[in-house]
């Protein structure tokens, strides 16, 4: 076989056959195929696209390119949640430990952020002493016992999408359906989990900026997840405005402990509400109606929080931050964003904002620089609300004064502001089952 063949026969619309997908998979993972003719088959495959059948091969040949977790030692039901990537989504950090508080295993392998998105395993780095790596016997031994665990992927887990992803990310093919279907599920697969429960971002925070994008990205992963004997549903939900107050990341413990605690924002609450109730559902748990009142129940009584606790406790972070959130430490420095004129907040660009919070510090924006975890932007109005000019849009907050004039710019210019009171977009849009 030679990849000339196969790249040719993309090119030219042809439907490539498993044994060319594992192929390419192969010299991808054991790095026989030089960068350049992968690139050639990513471009060919972002305008050529690939048959159901095809994504599958490939999400099935990335799962399998390296290790693949066994979680047969953890008893009872495994669910796990996975959102395409979004701004201020907190959401792991509050469905996670509702769903462990009944019973339900949460085995769960986060990822950092990218791009403009956050990502959980940074969040809970923000928590001082918090272990996101954890030897396999620890793992299944804290999930045995508390019901959770929260740990970023190995090196040595699906390999093959990190490279991918890597060249994807420097060659315009990173918004190719195929390709992210691949990617998310192949990540997903390696996991040993029974349930599976999708939050597919829509809109100008995510990677898919419309609804029907969304819908079709959703089908295909559930197909994908069915095909793998997984129990699947996908929620498209909308990412046009960021999840809650709270962009960065010891910012988004905090609202996360708030939300728990039963004080978080509508917005996030309700999403956290629904997403639990479709995760305790598919692990049986009665329909996802009823799975949200457990949701709600387990927020009041304060079994999910004690939760939290307990995971941070076990995974060695110190649990006073979370009983106490006023004690994580604040940022140096903070710059209150003014709104420089009078009406609605009609539409954010809510990638910028994410840029905007990486800009200050939340976010990498390459592999090797650090995070500050204090950095971030809080804010006081958000899409639909009445703002006055010179009265508070945001406040910013880095350990980096020079980061103030960039990142409010970017917020400014990201914020449309109009006469009319813009129309309310629904939470979610659509339920792929
Ligand atoms: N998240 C991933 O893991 N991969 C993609 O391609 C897009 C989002």
């Amino acid at each position: 076989m030679r990849m000339y063949d196969i790249i040719k026969k993309k090119r030219d619309g042809g439907e490539l056959t498993t044994e060319e997908i594992d192929y390419f998979i192969k010299g991808v993972t054991d790095g026989s195929i030089p960068d350049y003719q992968i690139t050639a088959l990513l471009m060919a495959i972002y305008f050529r696209g690939m048959s159901v059948r095809e994504t599958c091969d490939l999400t099935f040949a990335v799962r399998d390119s390296g290790e693949k977790l066994d979680f047969s030692a953890i008893d009872g039901i495994r669910v796990d949640k996975h959102s395409t990537g979004g701004v201020g989504d907190k959401t792991s950090l509050v469905v996670a430990p509702i769903v462990a508080s009944f019973g339900v295993k949460v085995a769960k392998m986060s990822g950092r952020g990218l791009g403009h998105t956050g990502g959980t395993v940074d969040k809970l780095e923000a928590i001082d002493g918090f272990r996101t790596t954890l030897s396999e016997e620890e793992f299944i031994r804290q999930v045995n016992e508390i019901g959770m665990a929260i740990v970023g992927q190995s090196r040595q887990f699906a390999p093959a999408d990190k490279k991918l992803y890597a060249l994807r990310d420097v060659t315009a093919t990173v918004d190719s359906m195929p390709l992210i279907a691949a990617s998310i599920m192949g990540k997903k697969l390696a996991a040993d989990d029974h349930c599976i429960v999708l939050d597919v971002k829509t809109g100008s925070g995510s990677f898919m900026k419309t609804v029907e994008a969304s819908r079709e990205l959703a089908r295909l992963m559930v197909d994908i997840g069915k095909n793998a004997g997984k129990k699947m549903v996908a929620l498209i939900t909308n990412m046009d405005r960021p999840l809650g107050y709270a962009i960065g990341n010891s910012l988004e413990v905090i609202e996360a402990v708030q939300t728990l605690n039963g004080k978080g924002p509508e917005d996030f609450t309700e999403m956290c509400m629904t997403l639990a109730g479709h995760m305790l559902s598919l692990a049986g748990k009665g329909t996802p109606e009823e799975g949200k009142q457990m949701a709600v129940a387990a927020v009041a009584d304060g079994s999910a929080l004690q939760k939290l606790v307990e995971t941070v406790k076990a995974q060695g972070g110190d649990p006073s931050l979370i009983e106490h959130p006023e004690k994580f430490p604040a940022a140096k420095y903070s710059h209150v964003v003014k709104s420089e004129k009078s009406g609605f907040i009609a539409h954010v660009d809510t990638e910028a904002y994410g840029l905007a919070s990486l800009t200050l510090g939340a976010g990498r924006n390459t592999a090797e620089d650090r995070i500050d975890f204090s950095a971030g932007i809080l804010l006081t109005k958000k899409t639909g609300d009445h703002v006055r000019a010179g009265e508070e849009l945001a406040t910013l907050f880095t350990g980096n004064r020079a980061a103030f004039a960039p990142a409010e710019q970017i917020l400014l210019s990201a914020t449309e502001i109009t006469d009319e009171r813009p129309l309310d977009e629904p939470l979610v849009y659509d339920i792929i089952e």
